[in-house]
């Protein structure tokens, strides 16, 4: 969505590429130790520290992640209210997406899904949904609608190629899911429903079958044990009825309700947030497009449970919402968190990723359309070292001289900082960090190590990808049942008055919602009043 050159004000989002952001692991300083006031009062992010990582951990059983550890994963919002929710196995759900704007997935797109992935089973196989954003790219690039639905396409095969299961993992493209999708799946829920009460009705068929030929039997015999039998089968009789009608009310299945249930989450969504709203927060102007304006709250609604009937169930509101994603999105969730309250959901969470630099060096962020600027999964290897060796840049001095003298500048240095992606062992990594910072390692000499690691994390996902057909597609973007994945989870249901439940909640709120819309209406107001004075 972002127009980086045009969007948005820097007032409201953090400089993409601060140094904050991008040296925090110089010299395996634990980037958590920095003090990074700024973020957390102007944009109301909190910074993960040890201690989240420790609670982390201990809550999930599972050691963290090098990109938790290394603070490339550094900022968040609410995790540790995930986390309350996980102990107290409330349903939670994983939400991440992309805009399909290029042909393949170079490396920097890889980093929030390999990280939801691991998420996703860090939190117990929790319901991950994805969102190709294909009516995003439609609005903000000059690619074609059937462009980019194209993109689309090629784009949802590489990232289930990351390693996701359909069984808990929904994809969408917003051009798909936006219709009516639902109503069919719930066509077919009620049939399979009907189907299990049929089978159930032929089961106590055969029961009073059977019934009949012991009672038969029984005669023969004598009569007490026919009355207890009879006695039993009553009570039985009669808790199966109640056990069923409990389930029915228990497990309901989504209704007509729910049809278009993205849509109308859209519509619920736009119709709680002003103009002047996404005009502060996205940098919107008068010659935006409407649907740039508007579309926003597109990227909100999955972050609402009821976006998706066939995995929540019907009204299951009470689920709660983390957002794995790059620090570049933070508005839009900014935004979700301000609104999700008010329709009656929880607030949701985010985890927030820094930004993969980009081969020449932190300038800008990876573009598809300069194809020596990242690596992508269709790389081969002898690709992947020509662009290592030829583009990546170097703090490495002028001379070899030198370089042992004053170490290497790790601050500016890719091959250092992709190292910190990809190289798995910590041991390893600060070895490294060592010996380039203090000039005992040579620039090619990393760049050889870097290349290793690429030519492994490419190579196996090229494998992946090769087993991803059309069918495998539609195994994970079909809308199908997946209200199984909720079996045993609590929905601690939001409900009550929106303002109550925010003082309870508001966590890592501290920032945002600067303004309430009443009091921006107020303000609205005066404005206009104002240009009508102007104007006499
Ligand atoms: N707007 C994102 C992009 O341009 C795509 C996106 C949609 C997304 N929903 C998301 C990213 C949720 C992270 C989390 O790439």
């Amino acid at each position: 969505m972002f127009d980086r050159k045009r969007l948005p004000p820097p007032s409201t989002l953090p400089p993409p590429r601060s140094p904050r952001y991008s040296s925090s692991v110089l010299l395996g300083i634990p980037p958590h130790t920095h003090t990074h006031t700024d973020d957390e009062t102007q944009f109301g992010v909190s910074l993960i520290d040890e201690g989240l990582i420790e609670r982390f951990e201990k809550v999930t059983g599972h050691p963290a992640h090098p990109f938790l550890r290394r603070g490339i994963v550094f900022a968040h919002r609410d995790l540790n209210l995930i986390l309350d929710a996980f102990e107290k196995k409330e349903a939670i759900y994983l939400y991440t997406g992309r805009g399909p704007s290029s042909e393949a997935l170079h490396l920097g797109h890889l980093v929030p899904f390999m990280f939801t992935l691991w998420l996703q089973k860090a939190l117990g196989g929790c319901p991950v949904v994805i969102q190709l954003t294909d009516d995003e790219k439609t609005l903000c690039r000059s690619l074609e609608l059937e462009k980019a639905e194209e993109l689309c396409a090629a784009n949802i095969k590489d990232i289930i190629a990351v390693g996701f299961d359909p069984k808990n993992t929904f994809i969408f493209s917003d051009f798909e899911y936006m219709g009516g999708e639902v109503w069919r799946e719930i066509e077919s829920m009620r049939e399979r429903e009907r189907e299990r009460e049929r089978e159930r009705e032929r089961e106590r068929e055969r029961g009073r079958e059977r019934e009949e030929r012991e009672r038969g039997r029984g005669g023969e015999r004598g009569g007490g044990r026919e009355l207890r039998n009879k006695k039993e089968t009553g009570k039985e009789r009669i808790k199966t009825h109640f056990f069923q009608l409990f389930f029915q009310r228990e497990k309901k299945t989504p209704t007509h309700h729910h049809q278009g249930a993205l849509y109308k989450n859209v519509i619920r969504i736009q119709r709680q947030i002003t103009f002047n709203q996404v005009k502060g927060i996205f940098g919107f102007g008068d010659s935006t497009n409407i649907g740039m304006v508007s579309f926003p709250a597109v990227q909100a609604a999955p972050a609402l449970p009821d976006t998706f009937p066939h995995i929540f169930g019907e009204n299951q509101k009470g689920a709660r919402c983390l957002v794995p994603c790059a620090i570049d999105q933070d508005p839009y969730f900014r935004m979700t968190r301000d609104i999700c309250q008010r329709l009656g959901h929880h607030k949701t969470a985010t985890v927030e990723a820094r930004f993969f630099p980009t081969l020449q060096g932190e300038a800008g962020k990876m573009s598809a359309s300069d194809p020596n600027s990242a690596i992508f999964v269709t790389d081969t290897p002898k690709q992947i070292k020509t662009k290592v060796n030829k583009h990546a840049f170097s703090g490495g001095r002028a001379t070899v001289e030198e370089h042992r003298a004053l170490g290497a500048d790790l601050g500016v240095d890719i091959p250092w900082k992709w190292l910190q992606f990809f190289e798995p062992d910590d041991a390893e990594l600060a070895q490294v960090g060592e010996a380039y910072g203090s000039g005992r390692l040579l620039t090619g000499e990393v760049k050889a190590r870097l290349i290793e690691r690429l030519c492994e994390v490419v190579g196996e996902f090229q494998q992946r990808r090769a087993r991803v057909d059309d069918a495998a597609a539609r195994a994970f973007t079909s809308v199908r049942d997946m209200t199984g994945l909720m079996e045993g989870k609590v929905f601690a249901a939001k409900g009550g008055p929106a303002k109550k439940a925010g003082k309870k909640e508001g966590g890592g709120g501290g920032g945002e919602g600067k303004k309430t819309s009443r009091e921006e209406k107020r303000e609205e107001a005066k404005r206009s009043e104002a240009e009508a004075a102007n104007k006499e």
